[in-house]
């Protein structure tokens, strides 16, 4: 028995089967490489789900983490840390926003993003201004606030009754969106690029639609940012790449490097709404992870991280596009910077299963969709690695 066999054992025995897993054991990385038990060296073109946009053991980040480590990890939100408020001062100034509340995980920022809505629709409009307005094919999170507004059944089914009072429209359907909205909505919540829903843009008219809905039934207008924003799109906020800014930005995963962190951050027309005691977390906001935030946020400014998103993320479009006109099962590419799908006419999870034997990371998404999430330091030698071994298994499917 291998290492790997014996710690999948123990998973299969021990864990909730929650998780697919691939069959490889990671044990350490190194800037856009991951080394798994055996050795094996992998490029990581899924950078932990789109977290770590730094690589893997950023030198400053490790400096930051042992030094914080040393001095404190956790005091409770009962105190004051220099580390909370500096942040969210940062984070307004980046996104022209007044506020922050820092969570856990983006779900909880999905969560306390409704939870603000609801009260400042009340506020606005007593109890019946609390209709949530999301989108068909939308991906939230797996608690039931955010599972309510996920927009696919696959994740939903099985947990009903969800929250009640919440309506789906197509993406980028105006007519739709116009039909759902009235003076009892108190969000309309959405991802500018999909995600999980298989990397598809909202269109800036329609965003521009839900900015102006929002603005005359007084509703908040959300956008989840938790797996396009903070650089991945090419502008720390995706909003500022579309020039609609929302009332309410949920971001997460890369922003403490790798440690849990997600935050909200709104407009004080509806930050006012809360007070003490009305929202909170043990963990959120914590000074180490706050700290390493900071230091996320000024090495992607030091380094000229978002340059580099820019640049190498349209050379990996122009190589899959090259690779789409190329090949019959591959439909279409779709999104920009270093949030990228590519469409296929066949099923994705058996190319991200061949790559690992070719040492690469590729991530699959609604069974078709091949998604690059690579961590923001990825070089143009990088995408051609990643499309020689892409070239190389869609060939011998056409087989
Ligand atoms: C757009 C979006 N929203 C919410 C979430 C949930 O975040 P988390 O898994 O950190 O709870 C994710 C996670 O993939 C996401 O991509």
């Amino acid at each position: 028995m291998t290492q790997t066999d014996e710690i999948i054992e123990r998973e299969r025995r021990f864990l909730l089967p929650t998780y697919n897993r691939y069959p490889i054991a990671l044990d350490r990385g190194k800037g856009v490489f991951l080394y798994d038990r055996e050795g094996n060296r992998y490029l990581d073109f899924v950078a932990g789900l789109g977290v770590n946009a730094l690589g893997h053991a950023h030198p400053r980040v490790v400096k930051v983490i042992r030094e914080q480590a040393a001095r404190a990890i956790h005091f409770s939100n009962l105190y004051y840390n220099e580390y909370q408020g500096r942040l969210a001062e940062r984070l307004c100034q980046l996104s022209g926003l007044n506020r922050a509340f820092f969570s856990n995980s983006g779900t909880e920022a999905i969560e306390g993003s409704i939870k603000l809505a609801r009260l400042a629709g009340h506020r606005a409009g007593g109890e019946a201004k609390s209709q949530l307005v999301a989108l068909e094919g939308s991906y939230h999170g797996r608690t039931f606030g955010a599972m309510s507004l996920t927009g696919q059944d696959k994740y939903r089914k099985g947990f009903e009754p969800l929250l009640e009072n919440v309506k789906f429209v197509p993406r980028n359907d105006l007519e739709a969106l116009r039909a759902a909205i009235d003076d009892r909505t108190c969000a309309i919540i959405l991802e500018p690029i999909f995600g999980e829903g298989g990397i598809y843009e909202c269109s800036t008219e329609f965003l521009r639609e839900c900015r102006a809905l929002a603005d005359r039934h007084r509703a908040a207008l959300i956008f989840d940012e938790i797996q396009c924003g903070l650089g991945r799109a090419g502008t720390i906020f995706a909003f500022q790449a579309f020039g609609v800014t929302p009332d309410i930005v949920a971001i997460a995963k890369p922003i403490a490097a790798g440690l849990p962190l997600g935050a909200f951050l709104a407009r004080e027309e509806f930050a006012s709404a809360i007070s003490a005691g009305q929202h909170g977390t043990t963990f959120g906001g914590g000074p180490l992870a706050c700290r390493v935030a900071l230091e996320y946020l000024a090495i992607v400014d030091e380094e000229k991280l978002l340059e580099n998103v820019m640049r190498v993320g349209a050379y990996l479009q122009e190589q899959l596009k090259t690779l789409a006109a190329r090949h019959p099962a591959v439909r279409e590419v779709r999104g920009r910077g270093l949030i990228q799908g590519l469409q296929l006419a066949i099923p994705a999870r058996p190319i991200v299963e061949e790559a690992l034997a070719e040492g690469v990371l590729f991530n699959s998404t609604q069974d078709s969709v091949l998604r690059f999430l690579p961590p923001f330091l990825l070089q143009e030698k990088h995408v051609d690695k990643g499309m020689r071994v892409l070239k190389k298994l869609l060939r011998k499917k056409k087989k």
